[in-house]
C-alpha cells in the first residue's frame, strides 16, 4: 500500500472530514519534497487537517515538531464549541501543540524559538486575498527558507483569495517555485 493510500485509510478510520485522494497525495508529496523538521498550520478548527498532517508524519517516519493555531476574538473565527465540537478534537491524543493567536504571528514566533531549519507552514485561516497576502509576506520576510502550503487555492472555489494572493505573489517573486493540484474540489 502506498503512503497516500495509507493516509486515506487512516482518515477513514479516524472519521476525519475527508481530504480527496488528490489532496492526500499532494500532502504526502509536499512532505517528501520539503522534509520539514518544523510544521505549523492555522486555523485549527476541529483539527481535521492537523490530524492528516500528523498521520503523514507518522507514515513517513519524519522527525518534525507540529503546531496548530486557532484565531482570536478580533478576527472572524469559527466557534466549533457552538456546533457541539471541541477545538482541535482530532489531535488531542497526539503530539501537536495547540495555540491561540494570530496564526502567522504565532507560527513565526514558534519557528524562531525552535532551532529548526526546514519549516513548512499551512495557511488555512482567513481566506480573503488581503489576509493571505499579509501571511505570505510575513513568512517571506521573517523566514525566506519557509515552504508554504495553501488550502482552498482554486480560482473557482467559493473563496478565491488564497489563489489570487498566491498568483500575484508568484508573478512578483520569480525566485519562488510553486506546485499545485487541482485534484479535489478545493485544491492546494
Ligand atoms: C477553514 S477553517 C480551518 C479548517 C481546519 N484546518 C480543519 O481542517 O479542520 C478556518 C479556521 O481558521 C480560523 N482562523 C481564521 N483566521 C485565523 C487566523 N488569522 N489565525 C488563526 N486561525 C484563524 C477560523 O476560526 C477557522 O477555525
Amino acid at each position: 500500500m502506498s503512503i497516500t493510500e495509507a493516509l486515506i485509510r487512516r482518515g477513514k478510520e479516524l472519521h476525519l472530514l475527508g481530504f480527496s485522494v488528490g489532496e492526500c497525495r499532494f500532502i504526502v508529496e509536499t512532505f517528501e519534497l520539503v522534509w520539514p523538521d518544523f510544521f505549523c498550520e492555522w486555523g485549527t478548527n476541529v483539527g481535521n487537517s492537523a490530524r492528516y498532517f500528523h498521520e503523514t508524519r507518522v507514515l513517513l517516519g519524519l522527525d518534525c515538531v507540529m503546531h496548530s493555531v486557532e484565531g482570536v476574538d478580533n478576527i472572524p473565527i469559527l466557534r466549533v464549541e457552538e456546533e457541539g465540537m471541541v477545538r482541535g478534537q482530532h489531535v488531542l491524543d497526539v503530539p501537536v501543540g495547540l495555540h491561540i493567536g494570530i496564526g502567522v504571528e504565532v507560527a513565526l514566533d514558534l519557528y524562531a524559538a525552535s532551532g529548526k531549519s526546514r519549516p513548512l507552514f499551512f495557511l488555512d485561516g482567513q481566506h480573503d486575498d488581503a489576509s493571505v497576502t499579509v501571511e505570505i509576506e510575513s513568512i517571506h520576510s521573517a523566514c525566506p527558507e519557509g515552504a508554504m502550503l495553501l488550502h482552498d487555492a482554486q480560482p473557482s472555489w467559493t473563496y478565491p483569495g488564497p489563489w489570487l494572493a498566491a498568483m500575484r505573489w508568484l508573478k512578483t517573486h520569480p525566485g519562488y517555485e510553486a506546485a499545485e493540484t487541482e485534484a479535489g474540489k478545493k485544491g492546494f
